[in-house]
């Protein structure tokens, strides 16, 4: 939500702050701007729209300065205009600033501000922050202080940076609550809201924590703790490659990173396994038999994806290690009273480790006492740091919004979790129950060659405006995620239902321009799942198949047959889900969609 740049070093600095939007851009593309300082001078350009127009605009104008800061909006406060993009410049052309956040008592200080003669110009809460620390400026005598008096009067969840004329060559940056990554170079720092808009220029980074006010010259870095204390924070090395943040030849990320899947899977659980005792160990958490034994529940909480992960999380849990597990959307859970105690390990699964309303949920149950475990993709990010144990998914930089190996590296890293209760819980385990792993990559890729059958199919069924999805079990969550992913990135209405529901309602919606989708893998389903298929052809509507089985099994019941390979029942949802990626990619490709940047959308949903 909101990508946020920032670089003072003896770079050229537009091209670097482009490069960073541009791997930044899917945080949000309603607008894009830069500043950078040239000659005491603030220099602005911003366009409405995706970052080509702020690019082709440059082009035009071209500009370049000693520091600078660039931004790409996700708009929350005031239409995707260019009067309301970033960088916003204070009323008196002596600082500009880039928000990511909200400022949730904006209206008041707007009010007094007006009222002190502070002139606006936009409708955002952003420019709030500009007049008031531009107010601070002269009793405080420098940037920092201002920023830190302004930020005494700010309510919400926020991050910012800021540069002024003031003559010295820095950037002043504040975090309370969205991230905020440092990157520390030779006579160079860098800023950003996302690591990976760094990985090209430095691996060395630093994370700021909430209530941290940092200032950023070419010499390093000062941070100074919510209490104006100096402080030094841990930096910590990078491990991505700056090449998977790029496309890679493929024409979206979205493909780029289904097809990244086996390997996204590969390095989720290698290391962590010993495959001849079925023994699973994890660096970043750990319960011992006693701590173990002493959870009477699981929690887990997620949005979107991520909580359709922690659907089949459930299931894995409450099988393997024989625990109740609830699973709750972050915007709900936080809204109710839920039960918690001691005995509750909450488990957050989010691929960001940014989303606002799991990391609220995620809050709330610490809050009440509960052991909170991260399931996360991003180091350092706030689900890393509020959890007191982390299970890294180690899909790699994810861009495209749809999450795709995300999702199917969190159920791996919840299948280990699963595992890891069981063992620590005391019940048996063994080479056994870990073998199909080893298989798992192997058949993600095989799921993978259907790619071209898949793209046909898309041509035949593009232009339908409806699809149901359904699942039984484990694999019910997986419908509901292929829905998810259709609707998303192809705006066709698509619902995930449990297929035994049909019959209570959605029935009724079948027709011949109703596609339904079928996952019909494994043995304990398999036969109800063919009395769905038929009910659904006994009403002429299309039967669409993903299937385990040959596919003649299915030849007389199914218009399109899709066929995964088998796996044991608790990963089999892993690979039932990819021919489910590959078809919502090419019917929105061939809608004409922007997959990689559905409207409305943005990667990480910071605000509530
Ligand atoms: O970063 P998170 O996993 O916490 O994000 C949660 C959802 O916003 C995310 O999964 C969203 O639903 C995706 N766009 C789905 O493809």
């Amino acid at each position: 939500m909101c990508g946020i740049i920032g670089y003072v070093g003896h770079r050229k600095v537009v091209p670097l702050l482009l490069d960073g939007l541009r791997r930044l851009e899917y945080r949000g593309y309603d607008s894009a701007g830069v500043t950078v300082i040239r000659d005491g001078e603030l220099v602005t350009v911003r366009a409405e729209g995706k970052l080509d127009r702020l690019v082709e605009r440059l082009a035009g104008e071209p500009v370049d300065g000693s520091h600078g800061l660039g931004h790409t909006r996700w708009a929350t406060h005031g239409p995707p205009l260019e009067r309301n993009a970033h960088p916003m410049v204070d009323a008196r052309s002596r600082l500009a600033l880039i928000h990511n956040g909200i400022i949730e008592n904006f209206l008041p200080l707007k009010r007094r501000l007006i009222a002190e003669g502070w002139e606006f110009s936009s409708d955002t809460d952003t420019e709030v922050v500009a007049n008031l620390v531009s107010s601070y400026l002269d009793e405080e005598g420098d940037l920092r202080g201002a920023v830190a008096r302004a930020t005494r009067e700010l309510e919400g969840l926020f991050a910012f940076a800021l540069v002024s004329i003031s003559g010295e060559r820095e950037i002043v940056a504040y975090r309370q609550g969205p991230p905020l990554v440092l990157g520390i170079g030779e006579r160079e720092t860098f800023l950003a809201s996302d690591p990976a808009a760094l990985l090209t220029y430095t691996k060395d980074v630093v994370f700021l924590e909430n209530g941290d006010l940092a200032r950023l010259t070419e010499d390093g870095l000062e941070i100074q703790d919510a209490s104006g204390e100096a402080v030094e924070r841990e930096s910590h090395r990078l491990l991505w490659d700056p090449i998977q943040a790029e496309k890679g030849g493929y024409k979206h990320f979205m493909l780029k990173e289904i097809h990244e899947q086996p390997q996204a899977i590969q390095d989720t659980f290698g290391g962590r396994v010993d495959f001849e005792t079925g023994e699973v160990g994890f660096d970043y958490f750990s319960l011992d038999p006693e701590e173990a034994g002493a959870i009477r529940e699981v929690h887990l909480l997620a949005c979107g994806t991520s909580l359709h992960a922690g659907l089949v999380g459930k299931f894995l849990i409450e099988e393997l290690a024989r625990l109740p597990v609830q699973v709750d959307y972050g915007s709900e859970y936080r809204y109710r009273d839920p039960i918690v105690n001691e005995g509750t390990l909450a488990i957050g699964v989010s691929q960001s480790g940014e989303t606002a309303d799991t990391l609220s949920a995620m809050e709330a149950a610490k809050e009440r006492g509960a052991r909170l475990l991260a399931v996360c993709n991003v180091l350092g990010s706030q689900a890393t740091r509020i959890a007191e144990g982390v299970v890294y998914t180690h899909a790699g930089p994810e861009i495209g919004v749809a999450s795709t190996k995300a999702f199917t590296t969190q159920l791996v890293a919840l299948y280990l979790v699963a595992l890891y209760l069981r063992q620590q819980r005391g019940l048996p385990i063994g080479p056994e129950i870990v073998a199909d792993l080893a298989h798992l990559p192997g058949a993600v890729d095989e799921a993978l060659q259907q790619e071209g059958a898949i793209e046909e199919m898309a041509r035949k069924y593009h232009l339908e405006e409806d699809f149901l999805y359904l699942g039984r079990g484990i694999n019910y969550p997986i419908a509901l995620e292929g829905a998810l992913k259709l609707k998303e990135i192809s705006y066709i209405h698509a619902e995930g239902y449990p297929a035994g529901e049909m019959k209570h309602g959605p029935i009724a919606l079948i027709d011949q321009q109703l596609p339904v989708v079928n996952i019909a893998t494994g043995d304990k389903v398999f036969e109800k799942m063919l009395g769905n298929m038929q009910e659904v052809k006994a009403r002429d509507g299309a039967v669409i198949a993903v299937t385990d089985r040959d596919p003649s099994e299915l030849e007389e019941i199914a218009d399109e047959v899709l066929r995964v390979p088998r796996l044991s029942d608790h990963l089999q949802p892993i690979v039932n889900v990819v021919p489910l990626q590959l078809l919502a990619y090419f019917v929105g490709v061939r809608r004409g969609a922007d997959v990689d940047q559905p409207r409305n959308l943005a990667k990480s949903v910071t605000v509530e």
